[in-house]
């Protein structure tokens, strides 16, 4: 059975311009956000506490954070990496995170510069100043159905982190496919050995495009009862630590679909619509949304 509702995070100012590599004037990114903001979506992931030097990027966090209109009922979570990210977002009024690990050593390495043991120790230090500021914590594990330097990733590896991540505190775990190479026997695999450690209604699918499979293993996901799907506006997007990979899940295409099913999400396409030609305007880009597509070419 599908679910009646489902939680749309929208990754796109984040995951999608973090790749970009000219740098987005914080003015354009504040913009984007207050559109997204506008189609009422219910959770807008705002921008990363990183370094600047390993994602310039994001290094006008602050600025984008503090320059948004931030609509009552809407979130707008940040990744923090560690304790000095966790701070310096609470400075600028986070008042939520997310942590970002791996089920991959070699992408854990690349991504944050240390083992998944050592990111474990940082992200036990972000979740515990968490708790003492009441601010919830959102938990990541990356590279959930293979990895750009490892290859195949075993589901048991997924199902460890993903519980230590739940045990810490994160109130939901998002399963990324980084590079977009799973397919549905892949997602119901890992999603089984994961719901034996983390309640499903805890468990949130990050799909990127890369090999067209992302609505396919959503439609899985959905179907073994996730309901909290990550997606970008226009499918901007990848990963600076894994390439070849593309954007997620285009935002528009997840709501066209949904639509399609019934399942209430409460946001407005067309409004999503004008979000997603805004920004691929400003990049001077043409949308990775087969629903932008379709939609802004007749
Ligand atoms: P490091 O070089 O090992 O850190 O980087 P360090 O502790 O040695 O510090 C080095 C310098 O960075 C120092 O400054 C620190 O103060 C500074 P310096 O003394 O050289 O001037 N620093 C910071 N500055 C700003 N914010 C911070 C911070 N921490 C230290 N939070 C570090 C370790 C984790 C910082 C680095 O590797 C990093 O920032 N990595 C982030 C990489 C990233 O953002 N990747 C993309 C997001 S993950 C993703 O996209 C996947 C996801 O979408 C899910 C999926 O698709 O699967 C989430
Ligand atoms: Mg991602």
């Amino acid at each position: 059975a599908l679910p009646k509702k489902v939680k749309i995070v929208e990754v796109g100012p984040r995951d999608g311009l973090q790749n970009e590599k000219s740098i987005v004037p914080a003015q354009l990114k504040i913009r984007l956000i207050d559109m997204l903001s506008e189609s009422g979506l219910p959770v807008i992931e705002a921008t990363s506490f990183v370094s600047p030097k390993w994602v310039p990027q994001m290094a006008d966090h602050a600025e984008v954070l503090k320059g948004i209109r931030k609509l009552p009922g809407i979130r707008y979570p940040v990744l923090t990496p560690n304790l000095t990210g966790f701070q310096a977002a609470v400075s600028s009024g986070a008042e939520e995170v997310a942590i970002f690990g791996a089920a991959s050593e070699l992408f854990t390495k690349k991504n944050i510069n240390c083992s998944i043991d050592e990111s474990l120790e940082r992200f036990e230090k972000v979740l515990s100043a968490a708790r003492a500021a009441d601010i919830p914590v959102r938990g990541y594990v990356s590279c959930v159905l293979g990895c750009p330097y490892e290859g195949k990733i075993s589901p048991a590896k997924v199902a460890e982190v993903a519980k230590k991540l739940y045990s810490m505190g994160c109130y939901e775990i998002s399963l990324g496919d980084t590079i977009g190479v799973g397919t549905l026997v892949g997602m119901k695999d890992m999603l089984s050995a994961v719901m034996k450690e983390v309640p499903v209604s805890a468990l949130a699918v990050h799909c990127h495009d890369t090999y067209g499979q992302a609505l396919t293993n959503i439609l899985m996901a959905l179907q073994m009862g996730v309901t909290v799907v990550d997606s970008s506006v226009a499918g901007l997007g990848g990963c600076p630590y894994a390439k070849g990979a593309s954007g997620n899940v285009a935002t528009e295409d997840l709501l066209y679909m949904l639509n399609g099913l019934g399942i209430e999400t409460g946001v407005s396409l067309p409004k999503l619509l004008e979000a997603g030609k805004f920004i691929c305007k400003a990049l001077d880009r043409k949308s990775n949304s087969k629903v932008a597509q379709a939609t802004f070419s007749s």
